[in-house]
């Protein structure tokens, strides 16, 4: 017998139902928490009191070693010393912050994503941080969702590659053989989906767009062996996703083969009641655990009830013994039996290394919208520096960047006054025709730091709106007035539309919530230091009534043209256009590129062949034919010419970010495997349809090089 199962075989009915509670941590509460741990009642905390984490600074922190002593108690004064498990929402960083996971999207560089990755579970295990709540693979198409924050955009294969790149930097391999710590792939499945991008709300999604589009992502994490996953609050189409034995145990367990075990999201099991799908605490506990869900976050329903359930046979204690055994194979693989302390060293937060990763991450993230030629900036440009973010700190670290040192983050003002020789300084206010005149007359170019908070994204911080506030386009309009160029450096926990902006600047940095070290990374990019090479991980709209606005929606029978978004024949609005504002995967750059000769290694490919794992692979080459050195994302587009159901008018496949030199040329390969052609067909399951295919391989979903091939 293995050890995992050996103490299964040990353990009493009551003190297997305590390994599937997680309560949450306060020190206020540690003599409570010390007697459940040495009791065996409970099997994890979760460091945060609140489920807004995430939003709230007032988070306690609490320390290794009040941690170490609670720990004690479940580990060395336990009857089964089992070790507690620690978790916590690391999502952009545990005190180093690196920039928002939308950003990191804009990047479209998974290696660096994953590097971020390790570094914030590096120092998260400094805190005692075991688990980390983390990656959120939502596919999200609604930017009124406050939660676009904490994913990487609006297209299946960019979080899914994005999202796997997490998982393995969380999970990396210490030198012991143990993993740093358990990843969590949230939110089982379909929370990007919420109707009207309102918190919490259901979605209506079909079995086919399910597939296709949001379990994706969490394949993708599957296939990377993620440890847990939590399930969501939201409910797809009457059916609540935690009470859902289909979506849990059949789906995510026993189809995809997802090994780990699965935590219901926040209060979510008691919530049954306000749902209501269950009357009392024991329906919920019934409910919510025969559906598949392992350990419960923050209520007591498993804890209160799960033992009764199984004397009256309505929960056989085998599901019980699976679940425990799921949980503890998590502890074993993060070295909870051998080393359950931590002992903490400080030089291990804020290295100097971090740092620098998390200013590489931010300075891949810019996305340079507008640029009528006046960036890179001069050093001795007169430069008027004004706006709400011009003096912000906080709002450069997001939301879920609770224990970030805001003190010792680097204004835009700041990063601005050392790096150009002549900056002025205007203020924050709005109304600069009347405060500053006389600065701004005597500048040769305005820069306005715009934005919003870090509170109007995140948890609960939804928007009805998604144009940039109109008191940020008066500040525009009035540096206008004036004659200067104006630059507009955008930091945003979402895509925001500038339709109103765009008119009255000159140049658009979109900067994000770039972290620790983020206003140096914006600064850089508009001296030139840096030059801008992300891409829009989501499409902007020019208006919220334009929402749901994607790159990739299912062919309509009267476009007739190539373009995504392009209005159709009948354009679907009489009042508005139907094209974004800005589109997927767009973002220019300070220098130019050409992209040419792009041709498949072959024409054609047996699907046979496509089963057995063989790829067909786009050969194209790229020159920098500008003045600067820079980066270019290639994005491999595939458009299925002939199929059975309505396909998306085209769908990213693979990407590729390549650096090159000032007139530099070189030839790259991207990849198609089965993956890129198959989908699902409700009733059929994943079908790979012989036919053919068109390939496009651009800088954006907007155009490209395009290749025919087919599949036989
Ligand atoms: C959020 C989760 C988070 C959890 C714990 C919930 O409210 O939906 O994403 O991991 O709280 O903080």
């Amino acid at each position: 017998m293995d050890k995992i199962k050996e103490i299964i075989s040990q353990m009493t009915l009551e003190e297997k139902i305590g390994q599937l509670w997680q309560v949450p941590f306060s020190s206020a509460k540690i003599e409570d928490i010390k007697k459940l741990a040495r009791e065996g009642k409970i099997g994890s905390c979760i460091l945060a009191c609140t489920p807004l984490a995430g939003n709230t600074d007032n988070q306690e922190l609490p320390f290794a070693d009040m941690l170490n002593i609670l720990q004690k108690e479940a580990a060395e004064h336990s009857r089964t010393k089992i070790p507690l498990i620690f978790g916590r929402d690391v999502i952009h960083g545990q005190r180093t912050i690196f920039p928002i996971p939308l950003a990191q999207g804009a990047s479209f560089c998974p290696d660096l994503v994953e590097d971020a990755a390790r570094r914030m579970t590096d120092e998260a295990a400094q805190d005692s941080v075991h688990w980390t709540f983390a990656p959120m693979l939502d596919v999200a198409r609604d930017q009124r969702w406050g939660r676009v924050i904490e994913g990487y955009g609006e297209d299946a294969c960019l979080t899914s590659q994005m999202g796997a790149a997490a998982v393995r930097g969380i999970q990396h391999k210490k030198k012991d053989g143990h993993i740093a710590a358990a990843a969590c792939g949230k939110h089982y499945v379909g929370y990007g989906a919420v109707e009207g991008g309102r918190e919490y709300e259901k979605g209506e999604i079909t079995d086919y767009t399910l597939r296709n589009v949001y379990l994706r992502p969490f394949e993708a994490a599957v296939k990377e062996n993620i440890m847990t996953v939590m399930s969501t609050f939201s409910a797809i189409g009457g059916e609540a996703v935690i009470a859902s034995e289909r979506l849990l145990k059949n789906l995510l367990k026993k189809e995809l083969g997802f090994k780990g075990f699965v935590i219901s999201d926040y209060d979510s099991v008691e919530q049954l009641i306000t749902r209501r799908i269950a009357e009392n605490k024991k329906d919920c506990a019934r409910t919510a655990f025969l559906s598949g869900v392992d350990m419960e976050m923050v209520t007591d329903c498993f804890s209160q009830t799960l033992g009764e359930l199984v004397k009256s046979g309505e929960v056989e204690e085998t599901a019980v013994d699976e679940a425990v055994e799921r949980i503890l194979r998590v502890k074993e693989k993060v070295g909870l039996f051998e080393n359950p302390y931590t002992t903490p060293d400080p030089k291990k937060q804020y290295r100097t290394e971090d740092l620098k990763s998390s200013l590489n991450l931010a300075e891949k993230s810019l996305v340079l919208l507008k640029n009528n030629g006046i960036l890179p900036l001069k050093k001795d440009e007169k430069i008027a520096i004004c706006g709400p973010f011009v003096n912000e700190k906080r709002a450069l670290h997001g939301s879920w960047a609770g224990y970030g040192d805001i003190g010792s983050t680097p204004t835009f003002k700041e990063e601005m006054e050392k790096t150009f020789t002549n900056v002025l300084y205007c203020s924050e206010d709005f109304n600069i025709r009347m405060r500053d005149p006389a600065i701004v007359r005597g500048c040769d170019t305005v820069v306005l730091a715009l934005g919003e908070s870090n509170v109007y994204s995140g948890e609960r911080a939804c928007v009805s709106d998604v144009m940039l506030d109109k008191t940020q386009v008066e500040l525009a309009h009035n540096a206008r007035a004036f004659g200067k160029k104006v630059v507009a450096v955008i930091f945003c926990g979402r895509v925001r539309s500038l339709f109103e902006l765009e008119p009255y600047v000159d140049a658009v940095l979109w900067a994000w919530q770039p972290g620790s070290t983020g206003a140096a990374a914006a600064v850089r990019a508009l001296s030139g230091a840096v030059n801008p090479g992300g891409k829009l991980p989501a499409t902007m709209v020019k208006s919220s009534g334009q929402i749901p606005l994607y790159y990739c929606p299912d062919n309509n029978p009267c476009c007739i043209s190539d373009a995504y978004y392009e209005e159709p024949e009948f354009a679907p609005y009489l009042d508005f256009s139907t094209m974004p504002m800005y589109p997927f995967g767009y973002g220019l750059s300070y220098t130019s590129f050409k992209i040419s000769n792009a041709v498949p290694r072959q024409k054609s490919i047996t699907a046979k062949e496509l089963e057995e794992g063989k790829t067909l692979s786009v050969t194209a080459d790229i020159e920098n034919t500008g003045e600067y050195d820079g980066d270019e994302v290639l994005q491999l587009y595939v458009k299925d010419m002939v199929s059975s159901m309505c396909r998306p008018v085209r769908e990213l496949k693979a990407f590729l970010r390549v650096g090159l030199k000032k007139g530099e040329k070189k030839t790259v390969e991207l990849k198609l495997d089965k993956s890129s052609f198959s989908y699902f067909i409700p009733g059929k399951g994943e079908t790979l349809e012989k036919g053919k295919f068109e390939l496009m391989l651009g800088n954006s979903c907007m155009g490209g090089l395009k290749m025919n091939i087919e599949i036989k």
